[in-house]
């Protein structure tokens, strides 16, 4: 073991070096013209597998959207065994003007490497392709077994891994799944994730009159569609932040006392956050603190609006069309689909007959929640209590990974959310960067993880 903690902390600059070829390849999912970045990607991943001598090293969906990459290295098959999952897919990096340097042309600066995907998730997942290295470069045999899956479609809602899951169920067998994609409490406190929130995502097209109407021919005759489309969004929420959409609250999982006064603890520091956001005031349900709704409470965005003319000077338009995009964050034990059947239901009642509606569901993913004493995640606490010198702090996140819902139901293997992160590191928006000393921790805490978790079973 001592061997390998040396052999990572004589590294450093390899790992970096490693790290900025991975960014540089341009894997943005959402991107139809990036299909042959994406391959790169999962080649790249499937290269270094092969360089460490993984096994059983493939593609687990040939042909069916991006490459969900699988590599294993099966030590005993007595001994645990631990699968690292993460995603190689990036965001789009627009507004490409607000990046100091390129999105794809990584760059050190500040102990930061600035790249799209460095904190989400290259530079994270990362971490534990380097601590299995470490190992087996330094002539040790892994601890433990150890199976990886990578995919390329996190950031679309992940529409290939549940089937591949279920369908590969023997194949993915574990003890545990550890995930390193969130974020840490602060720069100098690891932390665990035991909650994450989930997501449902709808975009609304509100039509009125047939075609574009002379607004002062028309006006005061007919329903803007979108005067109409900002009612029914203004109708789903209060002045206290609370949704009104009925029944939406019916199945949100109260926190416990134990919990508001472990959040109390961390003594978050509004005034802080407010100077970083530039914002005056913060707002949110009432009732509740600034951390209770960003982890554990739902809330409603609208993430875009559009219609009529948004182009130069003015234009004396009544609309036929109006949209917006709008989104909710779900906590245990809401779901997607019972909070659509609830959004339909609104819009049946509150669309006026002066327009017609359309609905669409883009994705959705379901909240988690881990019990906090199991093993696997006492292993991770003590791991990174060893790679950070600090005792972690149990947390929640408001961002969503949809897919651990289904690694805990299909491999009903327990999940452990060990993120390197910060939510500073502008992970979708200009100038992501990744902290390199706790790129560097990371890659410790996983040794120190593998280590701990032979004893587990
Ligand atoms: N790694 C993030 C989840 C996350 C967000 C962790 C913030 C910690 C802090 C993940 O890649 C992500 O972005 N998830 C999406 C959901 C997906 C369906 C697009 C999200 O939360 O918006
Ligand atoms: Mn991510
Ligand atoms: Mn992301």
């Amino acid at each position: 073991m001592e061997n390998v903690i040396q052999y990572i902390n004589s590294n450093k600059e390899k790992y970096i070096e490693e790290l900025k070829d991975f960014l540089r390849i341009q894997s943005i999912s959402s991107d139809p013209e990036k299909k042959s970045e994406m391959q790169k990607a999962a080649e790249f991943l499937m290269s270094k597998f092969s360089d460490m001598g993984f096994e059983n090293i493939k593609v687990l969906n040939p042909g069916k959207g991006h490459p969900i990459v699988y590599a294993e290295k099966i030590v005993d098959p007595k001994k645990p065994t631990v699968l690292f999952y993460g995603h190689y897919d990036v965001q789009p990096v627009d507004p490409i003007e607000l990046w100091t340097s390129p999105p794809f042309e990584p760059e050190v600066r500040d102990g930061k490497i600035w790249a799209r995907g460095a904190t989400d998730d290259k530079g994270q997942l990362y971490t534990h392709l380097k601590s299995v290295e470490a190992y087996l470069k330094t002539g040790n045999e892994l601890p433990v077994n150890v199976k990886f899956v990578i995919e390329g479609e996190e950031e679309v809602g992940s529409p290939s891994l549940p089937k591949v899951l279920k369908e590969n169920k023997d194949l993915l067998k574990c003890d545990a799944v550890v995930i390193s994609d969130t974020s840490m409490y602060n720069e100098k406190t690891p932390s665990i994730t035991y909650s994450l929130r989930g997501l449902a995502y709808f975009q609304i097209e509100i039509t009125g009159p047939n075609r574009d109407l002379h607004s002062g021919t028309f006006g005061g005759a007919v329903m803007n569609p979108i005067q109409a489309l900002c009612d029914l969004l203004s109708g789903m929420k209060d002045k206290n932040g609370r949704i009104t959409i009925p029944g939406f609250y019916d199945d949100v999982l109260q926190l416990t006392k134990k919990e508001r006064e472990g959040f109390k603890k961390l003594k978050f520091n509004e005034k802080d956050y407010m100077k970083q956001l530039n914002v005056k005031e913060l707002f949110g349900e009432k009732g509740y603190t600034t951390l209770e709704r960003t982890w554990a409470r739902p809330t409603l965005e609208i993430n875009g609006i559009w219609g009529g003319y948004t182009g130069v000077g003015a234009k004396t338009v009544l609309p036929s069309k109006a949209y917006a995009k709008i989104s909710m964050r779900l906590v245990p034990n809401q779901t997607p689909k019972k909070v659509e059947k609830l959004l339909k239901d609104y819009l049946k009642k509150a669309v006026p007959k002066s327009v017609t509606y359309k609905l669409e569901t883009l994705h959705g993913g379901e909240p988690a929640i881990t019990p906090i004493d199991n093993e696997a995640i006492q292993v991770a606490a003590k791991a990174m209590k060893k790679a950070f010198g600090k005792e972690p702090v149990f947390i929640r996140e408001g961002g969503s990974i949809p897919i651990v819902v289904d690694f805990s139901r299909t491999l009903k293997a327990p999940v452990v959310l060990m993120g390197f992160g910060l939510s500073s590191e502008n992970l979708h928006s200009p100038n992501e960067h990744f902290d390199l000393e706790n790129y560097h921790r990371g890659i410790l805490c996983s040794a120190y993880f593998l280590n701990e978790f032979k004893n587990v079973k």
